[in-house]
């Protein structure tokens, strides 16, 4: 691949520029651009036509770019996340349906908790989670879920870090943590009140594949007080449904 004189490849500069959309900042020009890509103006220009061009963006009247279609199909075609989203849809649809709160699919994704999928009803409480958009792990229903059942590398790196505080009952102590992972591979779910926000409680399950690697959480986001138990019976029968699902479309 081609580099630059400041040394940093092609595909480098193309990461850099897409990295700087966002669920907040889905438009921007190309001045815009190459300033939070760190880009020479002149590079940031030409590597913006260039993708949109290709369609990866998409220019409107005002000459603002935004993320194209092309890139979303490229995306989205024949990846592993469709795969476990189109299983896991008819299984979230009958959570959503009987528990009537926020119903969502999250991967591990560079140490985050990436979310896949949500549903939500018009009358849903409150809820900071987006698609295509991140959670921290100790932060989240499901983050501990996907944590509990990630890499001692991984376990290890997160408690080596100091564990920032986002809502009061956020899990801050690192040995508290190592206690709450354990409870979560033994009762096969996380309760998790006021982590990320205080008025609601998180409960997620693991998702396991044909073989049983755990390779999402699916949880609930329900109102802080309300009971848990019938969330909780939901989301298992939906992860032991995504398995058989997962399996049958192996063979
Ligand atoms: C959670 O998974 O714990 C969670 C996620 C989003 C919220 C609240 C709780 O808005």
């Amino acid at each position: 691949m081609a580099n630059s004189s400041s040394g940093d490849s092609v595909t480098e500069r193309i990461v850099r520029i897409l990295e700087t959309f966002s669920a907040e900042r889905t438009v921007q020009t190309a001045a815009e651009i190459g300033r939070r890509a760190s880009l020479p103006s002149s590079t940031a220009h030409r590597q913006v036509d260039a993708l949109v061009e290709a369609g990866l963006l998409e220019r409107d009247d005002e000459h603002r770019v935004r993320i194209g279609m092309r890139l979303w199909e490229l995306a989205l075609r024949g990846s592993a996340a469709l795969r476990l989203r189109q299983a896991a849809m008819p299984f979230m649809e009958q959570v959503q349906s009987v528990i009537r709160e926020h119903t969502q699919l999250a991967v591990l994704e560079q140490d985050e908790a990436l979310f896949l999928e949500r549903l939500s009803s018009p009358d849903s409480g409150a809820n900071i989670t987006r698609i295509a958009g991140r959670l921290p792990l100790h932060a989240s229903s499901s983050g501990l879920v996907l944590l509990a059942y990630a890499s001692t590398a991984l376990q290890d790196r997160v408690l080596a870090e100091p564990l920032v505080r986002i809502a009061a009952d956020t899990i801050t102590d690192a040995a508290i943590l190592r206690r709450t992972l354990t409870d979560v591979r033994r009762l096969g779910h996380v309760v998790a009140p006021g982590s990320i926000e205080a008025v609601s409680t998180g409960v997620a399950v693991p998702v396991r594949d044909g073989a049983g690697t755990v390779i999402a959480a699916l949880s609930v986001v329900l109102p802080r007080d309300a009971p848990t138990s019938a969330a909780l019976e939901q989301l298992t029968a939906a992860a032991a449904g995504i398995r058989a699902a997962l399996s049958a479309d192996r063979r």
